[in-house]
């Protein structure tokens, strides 16, 4: 197995990798005196950068304390007081960033700009969201519907019924498709037309992946995923988004169509009352913050797998 340098996309993952990442990744949450005296330095010594040019809550704060409590340091880089700013290129900031650090997670707009970073750079570049992709979360958010659904094997995975609503162009539903591609999960995203899913995934669609705009669909739902109807970078169209993405909202009707069984999840941040109903959210909330808690575990994971080569081994 070849592993690649960087997690740009999820599909520089592949299942067995994937599997490794999230077995680590339930080690981390399940084991955690075990693993803080196995992997409690792994990391010492280590310089990992966390270059982040939208906000962030979770990715930026999991990361930062998971590779503190792997024994390195993460140092925060405000793109505003880089030269970057200024207009040192990609290509350089990529060079300079590599003499000094072990390993770089970057937030950025367009995933060919993080895409350009990683080709120059000699340490392993990892995916904090781009405008297209969000593997990290999405690996959170596997690892938290087997939990839920109490799975242990990925490929009893493929028996339940995901259902991701809401804005099918943006980052989230690209990562849960390609994902659900590499894994064959029943995945079915049901968008209004005008944001389905991105026309190039399309001609990669798999059997096991159901695209529609049409909300009956939700019927016997095992999970229900959400995102925000305006990612970042896209508020200009808010006021329109609201009105089209209406009927899209994950509330107690919606809820009544799917599986007795069926969990909520956000990736978060949400914004209650839209996407999503504040009694959904607090009904949910034990789900959807699990996989909040998630994200620190798998982070570790990820960290590891990619900071040093032979972690797994
Ligand atoms: N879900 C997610 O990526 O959260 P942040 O934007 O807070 O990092």
């Amino acid at each position: 197995m070849i592993r690649k340098k960087n997690l740009i996309s999820i599909c520089d993952l592949s299942k067995k990798e994937i599997k490794i990442v999230l077995n680590k990744s339930l080690e981390f949450k399940n084991n955690k005196v075990q693993t803080n005296i196995l992997y409690g330095d792994k990391l010492k010594g280590k310089m990992l950068g966390l270059l982040f040019e939208k906000p962030s809550t979770r990715t930026m704060v999991s990361f930062a304390t998971a590779m503190v409590n792997l024994g390195g340091i993460p140092i925060f880089l405000n793109t505003e007081k880089l030269q970057c700013s200024r207009g040192e290129s990609i290509h350089d900031t990529a060079l300079v960033l590599s003499r000094y650090l072990n390993g770089i997670i970057i937030r950025t707009f367009k995933h060919c700009d993080l895409e350009e970073f990683a080709k120059y750079s000699t340490i392993p570049v990892i995916n904090g969201l781009t405008d297209s992709e969000h593997p990290c979360q999405i690996l959170s958010s596997i690892m938290t519907i087997m939990e839920l659904h109490k799975i242990r094997d990925i490929e009893v995975l493929k028996k339940i019924k995901i259902v991701y609503i809401g804005d099918g162009s943006n980052n989230i539903a690209t990562s849960f498709f390609l994902i659900s591609i590499i894994l064959e999960l029943d995945l079915t995203i049901i968008s209004p037309k005008q944001y389905c899913v991105k026309k190039e995934l399309l001609k990669l669609i798999t059997n096991n992946i159901n695209i529609t705009s049409d909300i009956s669909l939700v019927e016997n739902a095992d999970v229900i995923y959400t995102d925000v109807w305006t990612s970042m970078g896209f508020e200009s169209e808010k006021n329109k988004r609201k009105e089209i993405f209406i009927s899209y909202q994950v509330n107690e009707k919606l809820l009544k169509k799917a599986s007795a069984k069926c969990v909520v999840l956000h990736c978060l941040p949400a914004i209650r009352g839209e996407e999503i109903t504040t009694e959904i959210m607090n009904k949910y909330e034990y789900s959807i913050f699990m996989e909040v808690e998630n994200r620190l575990h798998v982070q570790k994971a990820i960290l590891l797998y990619f900071l040093v080569r032979n972690s797994f081994n």
